[in-house]
């Protein structure tokens, strides 16, 4: 699947969204390594703290269908203005896929690119190496 064709599904799943609260529509197309493609879109709540976001809609798709490696994730919103995924979805992405590339793109036009690595620099990953207490 061609970035365009990424773009263009993230375009499309943004349609799905349940944003009544914002009224900010977000879709997102993960790619896996085994190839298959999961997509989602962001669903909200009255009281704001269940919302799940576009990315990680897509991101528990997959894990819940088996696919843990992935090669990159396009996210589109409304508007003219693309946005990045925000804090908590950098963080569970980079669980599985530190080196993700992301596409970000608005309601029509082009998008950017950049790695997951360059946007949450110093991830928070393993602390297993650390001696933990076990009270
Ligand atoms: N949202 C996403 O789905 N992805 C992002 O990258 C940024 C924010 C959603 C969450 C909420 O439903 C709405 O956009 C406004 O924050």
């Amino acid at each position: 699947m061609t970035d365009k064709e990424m773009v263009e599904a993230a375009r499309r799943a943004r349609l799905y969204a349940y944003s009544p609260y914002s009224g900010f529509r977000v879709g997102a197309c993960l790619k896996a390594a085994s190839g298959k493609i999961y997509c989602g879109c962001n669903v909200e709540s009255v009281s704001f703290t269940p919302t799940c976001c576009a990315e990680r809609t897509a991101l528990f798709a997959a894990v819940a269908a088996g696919d843990r490696e992935f090669e990159s994730i396009a996210v589109a919103c409304d508007g003219k203005k693309a946005v990045w995924p925000c804090g908590v979805c950098r963080q569970a992405l980079v669980e599985f896929a530190p080196d993700l590339e992301v596409i970000v793109a608005a309601e029509s036009g082009g998008w950017e690119k950049a790695r997951l690595s360059e946007l949450l620099p110093h991830a928070f990953k393993d602390y297993k190496e650390n001696e933990v207490r076990d009270d």
